[in-house]
């Protein structure tokens, strides 16, 4: 089945280091899989209508107004974001970003036709408490369990850019439990020091629907093989 996979560049790269990794992107690129990147939301205006699905990687809960600072959802819209991450755990770490606005910003993102994408994901303390479970069940909470086309990233915090990664059967079971919180379709992807060493083992042995790439991201053919592996 095709899968979706999404470089989140974070905030990494420049004008002319996006123009050449799309360059050699589409040089490398035989992916039958649906790619999308989440570029610095700057570059979603300049690289619209290069042939690439964009995201953005974060929004407002806000629809307009005295908000200095954030950029709305119709404003992502505008600039050819068909994507957009919430809930990232940098954001909720820098940002302080807690579920109640992350619901709202996903609000905002529907409202739209933007698709959000919500990243969840465990700190080293509960995992190591054996809690995994429980902690990504309360995160789910903010989205109605009858939303349709919903797209969770399971990101174990502690496996983020650190190279390490959970057990496959972990990742099976944290897919297993995000699924069962909804009644109808959801995309789970999995996130993480994910490499084009991993990504196939990933997707081959769990039945997850695609990958969120950060680090490994911004070299584009190590993303193209990733892309074309899993
Ligand atoms: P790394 O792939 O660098 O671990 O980052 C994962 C991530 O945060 C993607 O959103």
């Amino acid at each position: 089945m095709t899968k979706l996979v999404i470089a989140n560049f974070k905030m990494n790269g420049s004008k002319d280091f996006i123009e050449s990794w799309i360059q050699d992107f589409f040089l490398e690129q035989e992916s039958a899989n649906d790619v999308v990147v989440a570029l610095p939301s700057p570059y979603l205006i300049i690289f619209n209508d290069r042939g690439l699905t964009l995201s953005g990687q974060n929004v407002s809960n806000e629809e307009s107004g005295a908000f200095t600072s954030q950029l709305s959802a119709q404003m992502l819209k505008d600039c050819g974001a068909k994507y957009c991450l919430i809930g990232h755990s940098e954001a909720r770490q820098f940002l302080k970003e807690k579920n109640e606005v992350i619901k709202q910003k996903f609000d905002q993102l529907i409202q739209e036709s933007i698709k959000p994408i919500l990243c969840i994901g465990e700190p080293l303390q509960i995992k190591e408490a054996a809690k995994t479970i429980d902690y990504l069940s309360e995160q789910l909470d903010l989205i109605d369990s009858d939303e349709e086309d919903v797209i969770v990233a399971y990101e174990p915090i502690w496996s983020i850019g650190t190279g390490l990664m959970p057990e496959i059967e972990d990742i099976q079971m944290a897919v297993d439990s995000i699924r069962s919180k909804f009644h109808k379709t959801v995309k789970v992807l999995y996130g993480g020091s994910v490499n084009s060493s991993n990504a196939q083992s990933i997707t081959d042995k769990t039945d997850i629907d695609g990958l969120l790439v950060g680090g490994a991201s911004l070299n584009p053919k190590e993303f193209g093989k990733i892309a074309q592996l899993c």
